[in-house]
């Protein structure tokens, strides 16, 4: 069977990591969570307080910022490393996704993005999650898949996930930041979130886990044998 790439393309919390690490796992490939990139340069440019919207101050932050996974054996997936610092539980912060997408929108910070993914993929044999994998990253990827989900299951999801960690979360916090950072994501001028033409759409709203890993599996390897 040959290896291939796999992207996986959606709005905020739509289980698209959670079907990426699923097929990673059964595949036996690299699970890439190219949010989580965005996510640690957010959280150096808050600590930094690099101003997002000044594209001399962003050039130099970027030549300080060294992003790298490290396998967590206990969750079975990397976790985000920067500069060396574990910073997996820190980004997922209402604090980091609050600005995100701002940070995600700039033309420097998506190049930077980009080109680090696009070194992650040389090899094959992974699977990559983000907003413009298929568009921009990864346009020969072999298989692209379009994950959807209907919005009110998505802030549901979202809202349970969150509210394990900080119980004080509302549920129109998570709402909100969910709308606001969609709206982000496919209005921006630089790889706006779109479908791209030859991705296959799974909307997996009534879908359980299974459900979804074995239709995607299907997919999978009709293109590992092809
Ligand atoms: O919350 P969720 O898991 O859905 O998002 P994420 O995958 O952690 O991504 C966080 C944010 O990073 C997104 O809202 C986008 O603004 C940005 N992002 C991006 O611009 N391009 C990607 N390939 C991945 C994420």
């Amino acid at each position: 069977m040959k290896k291939i790439i796999i992207t996986l393309d959606g709005f905020s919390s739509c289980g698209k990591s959670t079907l990426a690490k699923q097929l990673a796992r059964k595949l036996n490939y690299v699970f890439i969570d190219s949010g989580a990139m965005y996510r640690a340069i957010t959280l150096y440019f808050m600590r930094n307080h690099i101003n997002w919207n000044n594209n001399d101050e962003v050039q130099v932050a970027l030549k300080d910022i060294n992003l790298d996974f490290d396998y967590n054996d206990l969750t079975g997936s990397s976790d985000m490393l920067l500069n060396d610092e574990n910073v997996e539980l820190l980004i997922r912060d209402m604090l980091v996704s609050e600005h995100v997408s701002e940070v995600a929108a700039n033309q420097y910070v998506r190049e930077f993005g980009v080109a680090q993914q696009q070194k992650l993929g040389t090899r094959k044999g992974i699977v990559m999650d983000g907003r413009d994998i298929g568009t921009t990253v990864f346009p020969n990827a072999e298989l692209k898949i379009f994950v959807t989900a209907d919005p009110a299951v998505r802030v549901e999801r979202r809202f349970k996930e969150m509210f394990e960690k900080n119980p004080q979360i509302t549920i129109e916090e998570v709402k909100d930041n969910l709308e606001m950072r969609d709206y982000l994501d496919s209005n921006r001028e630089f790889s706006p979130l779109k479908k791209a033409e030859d991705a296959i759409v799974l909307d997996n709203s009534n879908l359980t886990r299974e459900e979804q890993l074995n239709i995607a599996l299907e997919w999978a390897n009709q293109k590992m044998v092809g």
